[in-house]
Order: structure tokens, then sequence, then C-alpha cells
């Protein structure tokens, strides 16, 4: 006697793959964790429907992505570039954090925030080193109707003028070298000393590195300073503000470029001026304001 199975799902095949695979989770299982693995199932089945690789190029990719593990560590996530070379960061950002018009605008955290640095009185310069060409970065931080915002925080931080933070130069550069939180005023405003932003290659010596390169791509963030802004009641926003004459400023390896993110740095040369802001003549300039959503 033979059993009818017919209505049962049937084995594997290449037409109903995804199917098969996504009928074997548990009724009980999470429900948001069976959805985003039978979207995943979905999706890649499509990808490999779509791209029909031969055995040795899946072997390949395999390969790339055990490459990705194993160069991953404490200080050094490839999992992250290869998430933010591919876009997804910025997609994933960009999810998270729609805001109305008018508000600032967000983009990548990146590697290399660093938590509890030095806190500055305004004014202070968080260049270290002395090196760089100086650079006086000032604005106000407001709701969207334009109220200041008294006593947000701006956590900042930059690479120095060769291109490298302070965590990746631990023998080179001090510690804290081009990082600080400023505190606004009682009108909102908040104003530092640093340096003029260079662009810098996203670590490139990994596999994330050889496939961008095999792709024809360079591995080059436009000169940018990070920021964090947060006030109480409101939304926090992590961004920067770009350098737009910056050559990789149309190409940003990782896609952070927002045009409302472009700054406006303008070279001065006022003697006087750069007295009265305690900074070197010649120097650099940028105003940025901050527009935080309430929470
Ligand atoms: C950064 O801007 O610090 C950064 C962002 C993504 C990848 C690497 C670095
Ligand atoms: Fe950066």
């Amino acid at each position: 006697m033979t059993t009818d199975r017919s209505h049962e799902i049937p084995y594997f095949s290449e037409a109903e793959s995804a199917e098969v695979v996504a009928s074997r989770t548990a009724p009980d299982a999470d429900a948001r964790l069976a959805k985003v693995y039978a979207a995943l199932v979905r999706h890649l089945h499509a990808f490999i429907k779509e791209v029909e690789p031969t055995q040795d190029e899946w072997t390949r990719g395999i390969e790339f992505l055990t490459e990705t593990g194993h160069m991953s560590n404490d200080w050094r996530q490839e999992f992250i570039l290869l998430s933010d070379t591919l876009g997804v960061s910025m997609l994933v950002d960009a999810i998270n954090n729609r805001k109305p018009t008018g508000a600032t605008e967000s983009t990548v955290l990146g590697p290399f925030h660093v938590a509890g640095v030095p806190e500055y009185e305004n004014g202070g310069n968080i260049c270290l080193d002395g090196k760089g060409e100086p650079l006086v970065m000032s604005g106000t931080v407001t709701d969207p109707d334009g109220t200041p915002i008294a006593g947000a925080k701006l956590d900042i931080w930059t690479a120095n003028d060769e291109g490298f933070y302070d965590v990746q130069q631990k023998d080179v550069q001090p510690e804290h070298n081009l990082r600080g939180i400023f505190t606004t005023d009682e009108n909102g405003h908040y104003w530092l000393r640093a340096i003029k932003p260079r662009w810098y290659p996203v670590p490139d010596d990994g596999p994330v590195g050889k496939l961008i390169r095999a792709l024809g791509r360079h591995p080059n963030r436009p000169a940018h300073i990070h920021i964090i802004a947060a006030a109480e009641g409101h939304e926090s926003v992590t961004t920067h503000v770009f350098d737009p004459d910056c050559p990789w400023i149309h190409s940003d390896a990782v896609f952070g470029v927002k045009e409302s993110l472009l700054g406006d740095f303008k070279h001065v040369d006022d003697a006087a001026r750069a007295a009265e802001l305690g900074v070197a003549n010649p120097f650099w300039e940028v105003v940025y304001d901050v527009v935080l959503t309430r929470a």
C-alpha cells in the first residue's frame, strides 16, 4: 500500500527551491525571524537563479566570505566594510533615519568613533599635535522651527592631515587627537578649532579592498568631519560635513555623501581675525548648522 503524500511540501527542486526551504521553519518560530529568513532565502535563491554560478564560482564566493571573517577582529570589521562598500550601510541608515525636510540628514557612523572622549569648552582646539591646516568650525543647533537648542552635545572626530585617525596610529598621534565633545551655549552656538580634513582610503588591504579594486573602484572617502549631535528631547543625528572641493566627493567608496551635508569651507587670510580666534594665519573656516527634530 502506498501513502498519499501529495499534500506535503515536495522534495527540493530547482523550480520550488526557496519555497521548500522556507516551509521547514516551524510554525512557532519567532515571527520576525521567520519573515526575515524567508525573505533572505527568496532573494538569495533568486540571485543564484539569475547568476547561475559554476561550482568553482560558488566556492570562490564562500572563500571570499571566509577571508572576510578571518580579516575581522576587535578593531577591524571587514563585514561592516563589505556592508559599507555595497551601499547597504547607507540603505539601513536611510530606512532608520527618515527625517522631515529641513532636519539635518544622517550618514554612516564608520568604525572610528570612540566613546568617552574629552569634553571641551567652546573654542577648544582638538588638534593635539599642531599638524595640518588650521580650521575654525562653528554653527548653531536648532529645532526645525529655528529655536536654538542650548546644551546640545556635539561629538566631533576627524582624520589627521595624512588621512589617519588617532586609533589607526596609536604610536604616532596623541590619544584623542582630533576628537572631542562640545556643548552649545545659551544661543545654541558652538565653535571649535581643528584642522582641514583630508580624504583617506577605507582599509583596503583585505578581501573587500581586493573586490572593489577588481570592480575598477577606488577605496577613498572624500574629506569630512564626523558629528554626532544630541540634545535632550530631540532625536540625535550621526552625520558628516564634507568638503565639496575634495576630488572624491562624487565617488565616496561608502556612498555617504548627501547634497545637504556639503560644507562651505572658506580660505581666510586675515591676520587680525586669526589672532582673535587663536589660529595661525591663513586658516580655513566652515559654518555648519545642525537641525534636530523633537523626539
Ligand atoms: C569613516 O568615515 O570613518 C568610515 C566610514 C566607513 C568605512 C570606513 C571609514
Ligand atoms: Fe571618517
